[in-house]
């Protein structure tokens, strides 16, 4: 998906999603799990009460588990309801599903308590570009049985997908921009492929990759390519890596050019193995 983020557009956005949280009565927000700060949106929290919020870790298939299992244990402490999920393959969704239908539950006790009607909960899936919404929500509907239909009146023309008797999910996501402002930030959105870097080159991302992956893991290179990372500067891992990959030029220079997008794509894909960029930590702020 190509947006440009100017301000226009965010104001738009964030006008929509003000419209949609009106409507329902839960709010996925949707993170990668392997950059769980980076991959969230700081203005979503002034939009969404944190009594509707849900955070899904997607992507977790490529993220380490031991980090996925901390960033569940930091939301747990916030008391925000967190599960982890590959929405490519379905694991997690069928435990994302009980997690709706309790908290729904909990939501419905609290409307009877009051005198009100009962009816299915309503959910929304919102996150930044490329974070998987559209295979989440694909995933859900495919469990479920029939989309509910526009409800003329109640939700003006809003699509809902009946995901079971107790929860209708809105068909269309909320797209939030990426976090701007840190450098590393940005850095992480490129590297996962969220977004396509303005400010650095294949090489330079390549390189910055090197530096993330020896300090995660320093056998991760050694697996991956069979090349020793700690003791070289990462341009010298990448030529390493350009050399065991054979991408040579006909000066039998390196090509590091091809091979930074060799390396990039074996991260992106998770043939490198499972890693996070990201572990929960005060630096981090409170996500
Ligand atoms: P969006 O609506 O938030 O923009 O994201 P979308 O669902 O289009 O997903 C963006 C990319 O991320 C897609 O890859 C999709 O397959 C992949 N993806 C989504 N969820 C997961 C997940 O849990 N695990 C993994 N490994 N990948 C996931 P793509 O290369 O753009 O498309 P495709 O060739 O896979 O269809």
């Amino acid at each position: 998906m190509k947006v440009q983020w100017f301000p226009g557009h965010m104001t738009k956005t964030l006008r929509q999603i003000k419209e949609n949280v009106h409507l329902v009565d839960l709010s996925i927000e949707l993170l990668d799990a392997r950059i769980p700060y980076s991959s969230s949106n700081p203005e979503l929290k002034r939009l969404i009460p944190a009594s509707k919020r849900v955070v899904v870790l997607n992507k977790c298939d490529l993220a380490n588990p031991l980090v996925t299992s901390q960033w569940i244990e930091h939301y747990k402490r916030q008391h925000t309801p967190v599960v982890a999920v590959d929405s490519k393959k379905g694991s997690g969704v069928r435990d994302l599903l009980e997690q709706l239908e309790v908290l729904g539950e909990n939501i419905r006790e609290r409307w009877q308590r009051r005198g009100r009607r009962n009816r299915p909960i309503r959910v929304m899936i919102v996150g930044i570009p490329n974070v998987g919404k559209s295979s989440l929500i694909n995933r859900i509907a495919g469990k479920a049985s029939a989309k509910t239909g526009g409800r003329p009146g109640v939700t003006r023309g809003k699509q809902w997908i009946k995901v079971t008797k107790r929860i209708d999910l809105l068909d269309t996501p909320g797209v939030l921009w990426p976090k701007f402002e840190e450098e590393r930030v940005g850095i992480n959105l490129a590297l996962t492929g969220a977004i396509r870097s303005e400010i650095l080159s294949l090489e330079e991302l390549a390189l910055k990759l090197i530096e993330r992956l020896i300090a995660a893991d320093s056998s991760l290179l050694e697996k991956g390519y069979g090349v020793l990372g700690p003791k070289d500067t990462p341009y010298g891992v990448l030529e390493q890596i350009a050399e065991k990959r054979g991408c040579l030029m006909k000066d039998g220079k390196k090509d590091t050019l091809r091979v930074s997008g060799i390396l990039l794509e074996d991260f992106r894909t998770g043939r490198l193995g499972r890693i996070s960029l990201e572990e929960p930590q005060a630096d981090l702020g409170e996500e």
